[in-house]
């Protein structure tokens, strides 16, 4: 690993100009170089350097971005090969470096604090292997569940010695502050005297979507029912609970390859499961599931079994968090193990493929699970029996997408013996009630610059379309040209901070749940939110240097299809005004436009939808209709308050 400091200089060292004339002849036009692009065979040059924006782009074939970029397409070499080759051209010499304690102090709390926790993290794997205790109680205690040392290692699992403050001399000793031990709650204040939270316990270190140590859960060795089977680390700058899925880091490539994600209960599941083969699966370990722990789920895939331990509070408990993955408009199965029996126990009695078998053959359909599941416990008690209905019903209400939840009251139907009419009335009362909750708009023209909000429900869906795209792309290079530039003074004049370009985008799209529809706009926009839950403004740096190589071409792309529309803005008068002038006009239209966009593409699929639809359905369409034509109204007048360009 190249440590990230390196990393920048190497890529502030290498001037886009200086890197590119190694391979061809550049010739000065403007504040631009132009060329003969070296990626296709071209008479006319099209190939273009801006080193003010050390980026490269070639308008004939497309490719295009940082300097690095530039030398991984040319030599067909991967992005760390590039910056080793940079890094000798400019003699710049890498090393895997410890910092010194000075270093140490410079870098910001959240930094400092992943840094702790990855030393801890090697700390107790190292206990685990070398040390006597660990060795005999941690490690014996592993295999004689099965563990092999593959997985023990994939997953950095490790020990934490009993000695009480074990762990915390070592990291005082190798310079890291009281401060950051207590903040990662990896140390307790006990008075005077800092101990280990974790001693004696088996450690599972829990990664961020990067791979990097966010925190820690800890199982103990000891049989006591009075102490805590797991401790876990506390809340922190770092360590968000609710936003954080065991093992996502092992897990994201099998679960795109696959379409599919299980979810299981805690760290050994998911352990057991990758020693058995199965790689695409998380745990939300410590927490009942969140909307942002599936949220991340549907990144990468749409489609989630969930597989819990049968006993039935787990179970009632299971039932609560799978509504919220049916809202979220996911897939969701169920498999329901033997009594007694969890993953960890079950993949122990099989092999990879009797395994995935098995799930295949016995996973249910989540709302016909449920609905099987109630009418068994019901069963003759006419009253039970209707409670049972309506909360049937409300989870089949949060499925956002119409047809699917027709199908699913078919099927209902069949199964619990009532008419279908009197679930899809069940269905709607409770969705009307939910919409006549959320359908309030925010329609505020006072500042000039809160747009109204789109009638939430059911939400726009992911459908794709050229036009669409092109609305999409003009958001995406506004945040990236000018995110981190200031958009609106503080909104009140006690409470700081004026709103960004970024926050003011992000606001929009997440108020209205708008998802982009291209899958790389959605990246970019996930980077902008992880920048700002990390408190980093963000800079075109981060994108045009971004390892993910299809954004940094993107970005790229996006910063200089600006240098164009820059133009258009150039007067004969004196003052020539730019792009960056007109932001105060330019983002919010942008967005209203969108969104004006999406009710109008919406009013045409109901329009088209209320021609065919039977009695029962157009009570609601007609409603729809009415929202979306008085929001349709609202936007536009909006937009007709703004001059658009
Ligand atoms: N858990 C927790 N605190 C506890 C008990 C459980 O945070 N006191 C969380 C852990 O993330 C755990 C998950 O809930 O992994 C599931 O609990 P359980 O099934 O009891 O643990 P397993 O992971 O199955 O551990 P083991 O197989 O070692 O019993
Ligand atoms: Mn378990």
């Amino acid at each position: 690993m190249i440590d990230p400091s390196t990393i920048e200089r190497i890529i502030d060292t290498a001037e886009i100009t200086d890197v590119v004339q190694d391979f061809i002849t550049l010739k000065k036009r403007g504040v631009n170089f132009i060329g003969l692009c070296p990626f296709h065979n071209e008479k006319t040059p099209s190939f273009t350097v801006s080193p003010a924006k050390g980026i490269f782009k070639c308008f004939g074939c497309g490719k295009g971005g940082n300097s690095v970029n530039f030398v991984m397409e040319h030599e067909h070499i991967s992005w760390v090969e590039a910056l080793k080759f940079l890094a000798k051209k400019y003699g710049i010499e890498i090393v895997e470096k410890e910092l010194s304690s000075e270093e140490k102090e410079k870098q910001d709390d959240r930094e400092s604090m992943m840094v702790l926790s990855g030393f801890a993290a090697k700390y107790f794997a190292g206990c685990l292997h070398n040390h006597e205790e660990g060795l005999a109680i941690g490690m014996g205690y592993l295999r004689e569940r099965g563990f092999l040392r593959t997985i023990i290692d994939k997953f950095q699992v490790g020990y934490s010695p009993s000695a009480r403050d074990a762990f915390t001399r070592e990291a005082l000793k190798n310079g890291f502050k009281t401060e950051y031990l207590e903040k990662t709650g990896l140390s307790i204040n006990r008075g005077d005297k800092l101990s280990d939270r974790f001693d004696g316990r088996i450690i599972f270190p829990i990664h961020s979507l990067s791979g990097k140590v966010l925190a820690f859960g800890a199982r103990t060795l000891k049989q006591d029912k009075n102490i805590a089977k797991y401790l876990n680390s506390p809340e922190s700058d770092i360590y968000h609970k609710s936003r954080v899925l065991y093992g996502l880091y092992f897990a994201k490539r099998a679960i795109v390859e696959n379409d599919k994600c299980y979810l299981v209960e805690g760290y050994t599941d998911v352990l057991s499961m990758h020693q058995a083969g199965i790689e695409n699966v998380v745990a939300s370990s410590g927490t009942a599931l969140t909307s942002d722990q599936i949220r991340l789920i549907k990144r990468f895939t749409p489609n989630i079994t969930v597989l819990y331990d049968g006993d039935q509070a787990g179970l009632n408990a299971s039932l609560r968090g799978i509504d919220l993955i049916l809202e979220e408009g996911m897939n969701v199965k169920i498999l329901n193990f033997p009594e007694g029996e969890d993953p960890d126990s079950w993949s122990k009695k099989t092999n990879s493929e009797t395994f995935v078998r098995y799930i295949q053959e016995n996973e249910l359909d989540f709302v016909l699970f449920k609905t099987r599941l109630l009418s068994e416990e019901a069963k003759n008690d006419p009253v039970r029996k209707a409670g049972m209905i309506g909360d049937i019903m409300r989870s089949v209400a949060r499925i956002p997408d119409r047809i699917t939840r027709m199908v699913y009251i078919r099927e209902c139907a069949a199964i619990l013996n009532v008419e279908e009419n009197i679930l899809f009335s069940e269905s709607d009362d409770i969705r009307r009630k939910e919409a006549e909750k959320r359908n309030r708009y925010k329609y505020d023209d006072r500042q000039g610059f809160k747009t109204s909000k789109i009638a939430a429900q059911p939400p726009v869906k992911n459908n794709f379309t050229p036009e669409r795209n092109n609305h999409e792309r003009e958001i995406i290079r506004l945040l990236i040209n000018y995110g981190a530039k200031e958009l609106f003074p503080p909104q009140d004049e006690n409470s700081g901070n004026p709103v960004t370009v970024s926050e003011f985008i992000l606001n929009e799209l997440d108020g209205d749940e708008l998802i982009l529809s291209n899958p790389a706009y959605i990246l970019i926009i996930g980077e902008f939110k992880n920048l700002r839950e990390q408190n980093i403004t963000p800079s075109e740096k981060v994108f045009t240097n971004h390892r993910d190589a299809e954004i940094s071409h993107l970005a790229a792309d996006l910063l200089s299809s600006s240098y164009d529309i820059s133009r258009i803005w150039k007067r004969k008068d004196t003052h020539i005004e730019t792009e960056e002038d007109k932001l105060k006009e330019l983002v919010p239209s942008t967005i209203l436009a969108y969104k004006s966009f999406l009710v109008r593409q919406e009013l045409k699929e109901t329009e088209d939808k209320l021609r065919s639809a039977g009695n029962e359905e157009s009570v609601l369409l007609q409603q729809r209709y009415m929202i979306l034509k008085h929001t349709n109204m609202q936007l536009a007048r909006q937009l007709g308050n703004r001059i658009v360009f």
